[in-house]
């Protein structure tokens, strides 16, 4: 059996560091417990962890009293979703039929915008849909049992519903329910999180839309922690990594668990005599390159425009890790001033800025693969 994943979203067999991360939730539930409510976002790439430590946080609270974690995962769509989503997420962690919390709802009398295939009264007004959400957090809040019941709402990847909407909206409006309820005495914790740029994209808009979400950066693996997520795993099952391999991973997954994991599975496929050494890595690692660039990097390179390959060519040939303004502007016989692609490239994640006007590829594995395919060669106009 192999113990590693191939996929993000699914919960590694063995869960390694993110003490300090699952503290801060801890620390967040218990103020919320006392009365006085807080809210987190923890942002990252994708493949950082943010889903697994979502999932490792509710495992560890989900047998508390009177602690009821319930998971939303967003999917791509309409903000007017997000109604269904709660009552039907909700309903279903609480044991309770999705018709009976509509009843209620509707009973309390008003007009929950949108929402698909509820029969709604033509003469009360549509209500905001911050006053819809607090009601229906309210309903949900109510079929709680004990004396002091928190409500832990869990939204995974909010970046899927703020993006059409406008980052600032969705978050003033949950703002505006969350301070609503919380004042009532509510005891409500909101934990969501958000891809990479999901507060830089929010800060430019509206400051105060945000004050209520404590920003939370998840930050990759240390050595020790990535060290632990595969020896430990792969020894149950029998198979021992050199710690040479283990060192390479650590340093060309950077730490990210989404690429620990699939280089990790592939190694574990090519062991021979249970061992994985160099050797059994460098046979493994093209597959898994293979598995990465299916998944994100032919997709993500896809997106990019002519102009923009001959830049993602600069900076995978080289073996300098950052570029400076300076050199794009002269090195990659560029025919547009490369400030607009540069923007448009970091809004794209195919590079990140490491600080003011200096730029790299998004990841090294992102790089490896664009050695490796060498697409931009066949693209026709450099190289
Ligand atoms: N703490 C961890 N220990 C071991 N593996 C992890 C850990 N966190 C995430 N992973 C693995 O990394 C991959 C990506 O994690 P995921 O939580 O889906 O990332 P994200 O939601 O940020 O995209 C998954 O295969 C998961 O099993
Ligand atoms: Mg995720």
């Amino acid at each position: 059996m192999n113990p590693f994943r191939k996929r993000t979203g699914i919960f590694p067999s063995y869960f390694t560091g993110r003490e300090n991360e699952l503290s801060e939730l801890r620390d967040i539930y218990e103020s919320t417990r006392q009365g006085a409510a807080e809210h987190i976002i923890v942002y990252g790439p994708k493949g950082i962890g943010k889903t697994c430590l979502l999932l490792k946080f509710q495992d560890e609270i989900k047998n508390i009293k009177e602690v009821y974690p319930v998971r939303i995962p967003l999917v791509e769509g309409n903000f007017d979703d997000i109604y269904s989503l709660i009552v039907d997420k909700c309903a279903d962690a609480l044991h309770i039929k999705v018709s009976h919390f509509w009843d209620k709802i509707e009973s309390l009398g008003f007009n929950i915008p949108m929402v698909a295939g509820l029969n709604v009264s033509r003469n009360i007004p549509t209500t905001s849909p911050s006053v819809a959400i607090e009601k229906i957090l309210k309903t949900i809040y109510e079929e709680l049992n004990g004396e002091n019941p928190v409500l832990i709402l869990l939204f995974d990847d909010l970046q899927r519903i703020i993006s059409d909407t406008g980052p600032s909206k969705v978050l003033s409006i949950l703002q505006s329910a969350l301070v609503e309820l919380n004042l009532k005495r509510m005891n409500i914790m909101f934990v969501a999180t958000g891809s990479h740029d999901i507060f830089s994209q929010i800060q430019d808009h509206v400051d105060s839309a945000v004050r209520l979400f404590e920003p939370y950066e998840l930050k990759p693996l240390t050595f020790n922690e990535l060290r632990d997520a595969v020896v430990i795993p792969a020894k149950k099952e029998g198979v021992i990594f050199d710690e040479d391999v283990i060192e390479i991973i650590f340093e060309i997954s950077e730490g990210i668990p989404y690429y620990m994991q699939v280089i990790a599975y592939k190694c574990f496929d090519e062991a021979v005599g249970s061992k994985v050494g160099v050797k059994e890595f460098e046979k493994a690692f093209p597959q898994s390159l293979n598995i990465l660039a299916q998944r994100e990097f032919k997709g993500m390179y896809e997106k990019s425009t002519t102009e923009e390959r001959k830049i993602l060519a600069l900076m995978a040939e080289s073996d300098k890790e950052v570029f400076s303004y300076a050199d794009i502007k002269s090195d990659s016989n560029l025919k547009s001033e490369p400030s607009n692609l540069l923007k448009r490239m970091l809004e794209k994640n195919l590079i990140v800025k490491k600080e003011r006007g200096k730029y790299k590829l998004r990841d090294r594995v992102f790089k490896e693969y664009l050695r490796k395919t060498k697409l931009y060669k066949e693209n026709g106009t450099f190289l």
